[in-house]
C-alpha cells in the first residue's frame, strides 16, 4: 500500500476503499506528560506517516464536495463520539487523535491526567478496547498508576498494556523491567486484570514503538505499533455475545409497514432468526433486515438497521429486540457501580432519570453501600457520593428494565444518570446485578381503592404543599388551612416538619441528604394519605426543587398543588420565633436553610403567598380560593 499522504493526493477514492476495510481500534493512554504520554502519542502519529485530523478534514470536504463517495467513509465515528458527549452535557477534557496504518485504524483517547481525572477519563475509557498505561521506568509504579488500573478495569478494558517508557534513562536494565512488572501484575491481581502486556520501551529514542529495539536484546514480545496492529477489537468480540438492540424509534411510514429501528450493540442478526422484545417477553421472527442501502442478509453489532418481523407485536421506543434463545435479563432493582461526574453531590433518595440503551426511566439511589477510595482501593462508608467519586450503589427504577450485567455487555449493562432539573449528566453506572427483591414484590389489588375511600368522605383528596424559610409562616398558614377545612365538613391531617421530626424522622438531621429523605418520606406518607381519601397539608422548608418535584410527581399533577410561603430572608431572621437564626448567625447551628444550607425557591408554584403583604388569615383565605377554583373543594 502506498504511503497513506500521497495516496489521498493521488488516488483518493483508492485510499478511502482501502481505508474503509481496515478494521477500527479505540485506545486510550494513561499517565501524565511527565512519563512520556505526548511524546508517545506524537510518535506514533508520526512513525504511522499518517493523517493528521486537519488533514482528514480536507480529505472529508474534498470527498463531500466532488461526490466521489457518498457516505461511504466513517469519519463520522470521530465525530459522532464527541456529538454523543456534547448531547450529554458533559464538558469534558478528552483530545481524540485519529491515525492509521496499513493494518488498522485507530482512535486515541487522550485524557489529562489532572484534577477531573474520573470524568476524563471514564469518557475517554468507555469505548476504548485497549488500555496503554504509561510507567516511567524511573519511578515505577505509582499510586496514579493504580488509580488509572483501577478505573480501566472497572470499565471494563479488558487488554492493558503497560508501557514501561524512558527506558533509555535507566540503561535499557532488564533488572528494572522485570522489577515492575512483577510489582504490577501482583497488584493487578488484586482488581481481577487478566491481560497484561508489558513492553519496555522508549517514546523519545523511538525503542519498541514500531522498530524492535536493538538497544533490548533481553526482550523478545512485540513492538506497541505491532500490539496495536494485531489484538482482537471488540467489535470482533461483540459479534460473538448474544444479539441486543435496543430500539431508537418504530418507523412505520404506511399502515403495511412497521420496522424498528436501531444500533446493533452486540451480535448477529439474520433474516428468520428468533427473537424475544423485553420487558414485554414477547417473540417473534426477524422477517427483513433493511437500511439506507436496501436490505441485508445479515447485520452485526455496530451496524444501524431496521428489523421487521413475522409477526404484529407491541414494541415501543426504548424496548429492547433480543436473541429468543439468549435472552437479556429484566429488573428493577440493581447492584451497581456509579461513578459520580458532578459537583452537586449525588445524594441517596433524590430522584434521578437513568438512560439506559434507548430508555430513560426515574432512578433512587436506595443506599450508597460504600465508596472506594480510588487510590488505595479501600472500601469506605458514605452519605453521598462527591465529584468523581465511585461507589457501590444499590439502584431503584419506577419500571422493568431490559439489561445485561456490565460484565457480559458494556452497552447493555451501562448507564448514564441525568439530573431531572437540569437534564445534565450527572453520573455513568455500571449494573452489577439484579437485586432479587425487586422480582419478589408484587403490587397487591384490594377492593377498597381510593375513589371509594375519597366518595365516602365527599371529598377529592390532594396534598396541600407548602414550602419556604424557616420561620416564614408555613406552620401558621398551614394549621388555619386546615381548620377552615374541617370547619367546611372536609377530612384532613396536617404534616408539619417540626412534629414529623419528632417521631417518623428522628433520625434525620440538616444534611442535604437528610433533608432529601425527609422529604421522600414525607412524600410517601402523604402518598398513602390522599389514598385514603385525605387531603393533606405538608408544612416543610422542603428546599430543593428535585425533592418538591418528586413529591408533585409522586402524587400526581392533579392532585398537588405547591404553595411558596413566600417570606424573605430578612423578614423570617428578624421575626426569628424560635431564635435558631441567631444561633446559626453565632455559628451555633450547622446547615441552617438560608444562613450554610441553600433554598431554592419555586419556579412555577401554584400560588406564591407574600406574607409581608398578607396577615396569616388572609394568607389562607388566598389558599381556600385556590382549592375552591381548582373544584377541590
Ligand atoms: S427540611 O429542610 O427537611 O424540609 P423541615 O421542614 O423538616 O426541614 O424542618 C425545619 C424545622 O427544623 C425548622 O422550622 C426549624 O424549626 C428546625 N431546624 C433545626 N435545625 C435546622 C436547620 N439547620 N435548618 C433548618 N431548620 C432547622
Amino acid at each position: 500500500m502506498a504511503h497513506s499522504s500521497d495516496m489521498i493526493s493521488e488516488d483518493i477514492v483508492q485510499y478511502l476503499k482501502e481505508h474503509e476495510q481496515k478494521s477500527l481500534l479505540r485506545f486510550i493512554t494513561c499517565g501524565s506528560v511527565d512519563d512520556g504520554k505526548s511524546t508517545l502519542i506524537g510518535r506514533l502519529l508520526y512513525e504511522s506517516k499518517l493523517l493528521f485530523e486537519d488533514q482528514l478534514e480536507a480529505v472529508e470536504a474534498e470527498s463531500k464536495k466532488y461526490g466521489t463517495q457518498g457516505d461511504n467513509i466513517d469519519f463520522a465515528l470521530l465525530v459522532d463520539g464527541l456529538a454523543a458527549e456534547r448531547e450529554q452535557g458533559i464538558t469534558i477534557d478528552v483530545a481524540y487523535r485519529f491515525f492509521s496504518t496499513d493494518k488498522r485504524k485507530f482512535i486515541v483517547a487522550d485524557t489529562p491526567g489532572h484534577e477531573q481525572y474520573t470524568r476524563n477519563m471514564v469518557t475517554g475509557a468507555s469505548t476504548a478496547d485497549v488500555a496503554i498505561l504509561m510507567v516511567d521506568a524511573r519511578r515505577g509504579i505509582l499510586t496514579q498508576t493504580r488509580r488509572h488500573s483501577y478505573l480501566v478495569s472497572l470499565i471494563g478494558i479488558r487488554h492493558i498494556v503497560v508501557a514501561i517508557n524512558k527506558m533509555d534513562l535507566v540503561d535499557y536494565s532488564e533488572i528494572t523491567f522485570n522489577k515492575i512488572k512483577e510489582e504490577y501484575t501482583e497488584f493487578a491481581k488484586q482488581i481481577g486484570i487478566e491481560q497484561i502486556t508489558f513492553i519496555p520501551m522508549s517514546a523519545l529514542a523511538g525503542d519498541n514503538i514500531t522498530e524492535p529495539s536493538n538497544n533490548m536484546n533481553w526482550y523478545h514480545g512485540t513492538t506497541l505499533m505491532g500490539y496495536l496492529e494485531t489484538v482482537q477489537v471488540d467489535d470482533e468480540r461483540m459479534q460473538n455475545t448474544p444479539f441486543r438492540m435496543a430500539v431508537q424509534w418504530v418507523n412505520r411510514p404506511n399502515l403495511d409497514f412497521r420496522g424498528f429501528s436501531g444500533q446493533i450493540a452486540s451480535g448477529i442478526i439474520k433474516p428468520g432468526d428468533k427473537i424475544r422484545t423485553l420487558p414485554s417477553g414477547k417473540e417473534s421472527t426477524i422477517s427483513a433486515i433493511s437500511t439506507y442501502d436496501g436490505e441485508l442478509q445479515q447485520a452485526v453489532a455496530g451496524q444501524s438497521v431496521t428489523l421487521t418481523l413475522n409477526d404484529e407485536i407491541d414494541i415501543s421506543r426504548g424496548d429492547m429486540i433480543t436473541s429468543a434463545t439468549e435472552p437479556a435479563s429484566i429488573g428493577k432493582q440493581f447492584e451497581t457501580t456509579v461513578i459520580w461526574m458532578h459537583e452537586e453531590a449525588l445524594l441517596p433518595g433524590r430522584t434521578y432519570l437513568m438512560q439506559v440503551g434507548a430508555k430513560t426511566v426515574a432512578a433512587t439511589v436506595t443506599e450508597i453501600k460504600y465508596q472506594v477510595n480510588v487510590n488505595t482501593m479501600e472500601h469506605l462508608a458514605a452519605k453521598k457520593l462527591e465529584l468523581n467519586g465511585i461507589g457501590e450503589c444499590n439502584i431503584s427504577l419506577d419500571q422493568d428494565i431490559a439489561f445485561d450485567a456490565y460484565k457480559d455487555n458494556r452497552d447493555t449493562g451501562s448507564f448514564i444518570l441525568i439530573d431531572r432539573m437540569t437534564n445534565n449528566t450527572v453520573g455513568a453506572g455500571l449494573i452489577n446485578f439484579a437485586l432479587r427483591r425487586s422480582t419478589n414484590i408484587t403490587v397487591q389489588h384490594t377492593q377498597v381503592t381510593k375513589e371509594v375511600r375519597s366518595t365516602q368522605k365527599h371529598q377529592k383528596p390532594g396534598v396541600i404543599w407548602l414550602t419556604g424559610l424557616s420561620g416564614s409562616g408555613k406552620s401558621t398558614i398551614a394549621d388555619l388551612v386546615e381548620q377552615k377545612l374541617l370547619a367546611a365538613g372536609h377530612h384532613t391531617y396536617l404534616l408539619d416538619g417540626d412534629n414529623v421530626r419528632h417521631g417518623l424522622n428522628k433520625d434525620l438531621g440538616f444534611t442535604d441528604q437528610d433533608r432529601v429523605e425527609n422529604i421522600r418520606r414525607i412524600s410517601e406518607v402523604a402518598k398513602l394519605m390522599v389514598d385514603a381519601g385525605l387531603i393533606v397539608i405538608t408544612s416543610f422548608i422542603s428546599p430543593f426543587r428535585a425533592e418538591r418535584q418528586m413529591a408533585r410527581d409522586m402524587v400526581g399533577d392533579d392532585e398537588f398543588i405547591e404553595i411558596f410561603v413566600n417570606t424573605p430572608l430578612e423578614v423570617a431572621e428578624d421575626r426569628d420565633v424560635k431564635g435558631l437564626y441567631k444561633k446559626a448567625r453565632r455559628g451555633e447551628l450547622k446547615n441552617f436553610t438560608g444562613i450554610d444550607s441553600p433554598y431554592e425557591e419555586p419556579q412555577n408554584a401554584e400560588l406564591d403567598l407574600k406574607t409581608v403583604e398578607l396577615t396569616p388569615e388572609e394568607a389562607a383565605d388566598n389558599v381556600i380560593a385556590l382549592l375552591k377554583e381548582k373544584a377541590i373543594i
